[in-house]
């Protein structure tokens, strides 16, 4: 932690804003061969890491762009003034569609009631949605089925004519591309160029094609088309271990969470710890309180196993991790109430990352930072 922050907290997740400008600069060298700019994607408070302090770390670094999944997260960052292009894709009916028109938001469509809803804003807002048209393109999620393609771009290509939409875009999004080699790679990729290259013919004009996410940016020069819409790999996380660390790809993490260790105290050997007494003191011993738990985001299937560094050792979370709090066995040595405890962080002090909680808890490091709750203040360095 940097000495700045040292305001005694029970918490905090401390954002390294130079770390995130330094990531999105590697991200930019990365994709400009291809001339491809660089959708910073700000969605879920920028994983947990707040949208607005990172939105605009990104665009200083060189980010042109910024995405969201929804349109209430777009147009909080209007809101908060950000006037850069901006993105949002997960639309569900009755949706704002004519503040975000107003608002100047490119809005995703994948289909006919989605087109039908923006279009009708646009004419009661007096002036051209921005509309991006999404190609399901293989993973089955959101996005226009191939299928139906031709009768979204024709109706869009209408509403264009007729002055209600402007279509800026086309795009899709991977669904194995942490994988490379996956086959579902180049299908989706094909089918993409396919689907684009149809749109074209019939007369869209895009502004931008995009497809790539973090691993797809980091993996298949291929996939940068004209943007990449990069999330974790802007917050310094590798998109999944197999692929390489953070330094491999020469990105930083940029959240450290830490808390101030609560209560230390001597216990005696086959002492139960935390509810269920899943853990028994092995021997006589001292146990640190770490004041953070599953409601501020810790994940409770990492009991017995999330990694915390204090009194310069990794402990592990002895029994199970509640609500507010979790246990760790010091092994006896001294630590003084009030000393820090980091959960996670960039790893050079000996601290844990997120992507060890990940393996704690059995799951990816997206969601570990994503989780961590409002009740952990965000402290911003080096902005
Ligand atoms: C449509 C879309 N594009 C891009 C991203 C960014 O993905 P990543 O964090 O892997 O860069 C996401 C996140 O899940 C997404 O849903």
């Amino acid at each position: 932690m940097s000495a700045m922050t040292h305001t005694p907290m029970r918490a905090r997740a401390e954002i390294d804003l130079a770390a995130l400008r330094a990531n999105v600069r590697a991200i930019r060298e990365r994709v400009q061969p291809h001339s491809a700019q660089v959708m910073a994607v700000v969605k879920a408070d920028a994983y947990g890491h707040g949208a607005e302090p990172c939105a605009r770390a990104a665009l200083g670094a060189g980010a042109t762009w910024l995405g969201t999944a929804t349109p209430h997260e777009a147009l909080t960052l209007r809101a908060a003034g950000i006037e850069a292009p901006l993105m949002c894709w997960l639309w569900t009916p009755g949706g704002p569609w004519r503040e975000a028109v107003e608002a100047d938001v490119d809005v995703s469509v994948s289909g006919m009631w989605a087109l039908r809803e923006v279009t009708a804003a646009a004419r009661q807002a007096g002036r051209p949605a921005r509309v991006q048209l999404k190609a399901d393109t293989g993973l089955g999620r959101n996005g226009c089925q191939p299928a139906d393609w031709p009768e979204l771009v024709q109706q869009a290509l209408a509403a264009e004519t007729e002055g209600t939409v402007r279509v800026t875009g086309l795009w899709s999004h991977f669904a194995c591309a942490d994988e490379p080699g996956h086959p579902s790679i180049a299908a989706q990729l094909s089918v993409f160029r396919d689907m684009v290259a149809y749109a074209e013919k019939e007369g869209v004009e895009p502004e931008v094609r995009h497809m790539a996410n973090s691993p797809a940016t980091l993996t298949l020069p291929e996939a940068h088309f004209d943007l990449v819409r990069t999330g974790i790999a802007m917050y310094g996380i590798s998109p999944s271990p197999e692929l390489g660390t953070p330094a491999d790809f020469g990105l930083r993490p940029v959240m450290t969470l830490a808390a101030s260790v609560a209560l230390t105290k001597a216990v005696p050997a086959r002492h139960g710890v935390s509810y269920g007494h899943h853990y028994i003191t092995p021997r006589d011993t001292t146990l640190g309180l770490v004041p953070l738990g599953y409601a501020d985001g810790i994940p409770r299937h990492a009991s017995g196993r999330g990694p915390v560094l204090v009194g310069g050792k990794v402990r592990r979370a002895a029994g199970r991790i509640a609500m507010d709090q979790f246990v760790v066995d010091l092994d006896g040595d001294t630590v003084e109430p009030g000393a820090e405890a980091v959960l996670f962080g960039p790893g050079d002090r000996g601290e844990p990352t997120a992507e060890d909680w990940a393996e704690a808890a059995g799951t990816i490091a997206y969601e570990i930072v994503t989780r961590i709750g409002t009740r952990v203040p965000r402290v911003y360095v080096n902005r």
